[in-house]
């Protein structure tokens, strides 16, 4: 049996690989999930952003064995899976919606999926109480999940996918229920887990916030597809699609077109006037509509024009904690959003040109015109 809880000289268990090849999911002639293919290491943490209905539950039932696929493979330490049952695969997963059964108690929920797989008596008794105190509910062994808040029916979720000692956890949601201090200490609590057992891990997600801090990598997908698979951070600063683009994160499009390209380098005469020049994606023509994307926290405002500044229109600043959001308008008619931090300075002069921050990275992205 896993150590539960390794001093910190034990080294963490080697955890599997699981790569998704090529998957592809049919719901009638819909198609839920189309030809997804993912490589996660051993160990690692990936969350599942997108928005309602692109595919994330499916693909996850999919790896823990309760969809049939149409087409493609799943494969855990390059070995194929797809012919396991549910029960034989070694995945724990936390439901969207936890999924408890009913009638049952917390201990006989965490039992379940043990049972599930042939094990009785006193092994089984022992495991579900290191379980329930490992998430803090040994005194509810006996309640029904009724007789529980949303935060601790799910840890009793988390204990029942981890009783069955996976070498793969799958999160669907796990959070959304809970408010967001409760939220934070389960986030930390599955990290913890996650690192101590050495599970391979997807989290599905709503939330940007906990993609970012919780995932080694993100897989954002979009209508079964999954548009970028890469670190938060590139995923912010180099989002590989418009999609991804409008997804993470707040940002500004701006309509202009690329008016000269050299060397790499596209000139961009923007809808507001002004011409920046640019490091050019491979996928970009001279003469093509492009829009510039850039985050409100990469604008600055100032006082006086240069060359690269456009003159806007500063609408409401509104103080939101340690920034200053400014709703601004180009000439042209774009409703852009600059953040600033908040300095007290009440006789600022009026700030009317906008320029890119010296550490600004835009995004250049085709854009179709109707
Ligand atoms: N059992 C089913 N029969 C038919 N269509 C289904 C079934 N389950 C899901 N779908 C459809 O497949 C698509 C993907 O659903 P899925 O539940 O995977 O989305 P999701 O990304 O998890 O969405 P959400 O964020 O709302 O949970 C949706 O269009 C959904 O309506
Ligand atoms: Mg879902």
């Amino acid at each position: 049996m896993q150590a539960l809880a390794p001093t910190p000289q034990q080294v963490a268990p080697a955890g599997r690989t699981l790569d998704v090849d090529s998957l592809t999911v049919r719901y009638g002639a819909a198609v839920a999930v189309d030809g997804v293919s993912l490589g996660i290491e051993p160990g690692e943490v990936v969350a599942l952003l997108g928005p309602s209905g692109c595919g994330k539950t499916t693909l996850l039932r999919v790896i823990a064995g309760f969809v049939r696929q149409a087409g493609g493979r799943v494969l855990v330490d390059g070995t194929a899976i797809d012919h396991l049952p549910a029960n034989q695969r070694n995945v724990g997963i936390v439901f969207q919606n936890y999924a408890l059964f009913p009638h049952m108690t917390v201990a006989e929920n965490v039992a379940y999926g043990l049972r599930a797989r042939g094990q009785r008596g006193a092994s089984v008794e022992q495991r579900v109480e290191r379980m329930l105190e490992m998430v803090q509910l040994g005194a509810f062994r006996a309640r029904l999940p009724r007789q529980l808040s949303g935060g601790q029916q799910q840890r009793v979720a988390l204990a029942r996918a981890l009783a069955v000692e996976p070498s793969i956890l799958l999160l669907d949601e796990p959070f959304a229920a809970l408010d967001r201090n409760l939220r934070l200490d389960m986030q930390i609590e599955v990290k913890r887990l996650q690192r101590q057992l050495g599970l391979t891990t997807i989290l599905v997600t709503h939330d940007q916030d906990e993609a970012m801090s919780v995932a080694d990598r993100i897989a954002v997908m979009n209508k079964g597809k999954v548009e970028q698979f890469d670190t938060p951070v590139a995923i912010y600063d180099q989002p590989q699609t418009l999609f991804v683009n409008g997804f993470i994160g707040t940002t500004n499009l701006l309509p202009g077109k690329v008016a000269g390209l050299e060397a790499g380098i596209a000139v961009v005469a923007l809808g507001t006037g002004a011409t920046l020049r640019l490091p050019a994606p491979r996928d970009i023509a001279a003469g093509a509509p492009v829009f510039l994307s850039v985050r409100p926290e990469q604008l600055v405002l100032e006082a006086t024009p240069t060359a690269e500044s456009w003159p806007v229109e500063v609408g409401l600043s509104l103080p939101l904690g340690s920034q200053l959001v400014h709703e601004v308008r180009t000439v042209d008619g774009t409703a852009m959003k600059i953040v600033e931090p908040r300095r007290r300075s009440p006789t600022e002069v009026p700030r009317r040109f906008c320029l890119l921050a010296p550490d600004a990275r835009p995004s250049l992205f085709p854009r179709s015109t109707p």
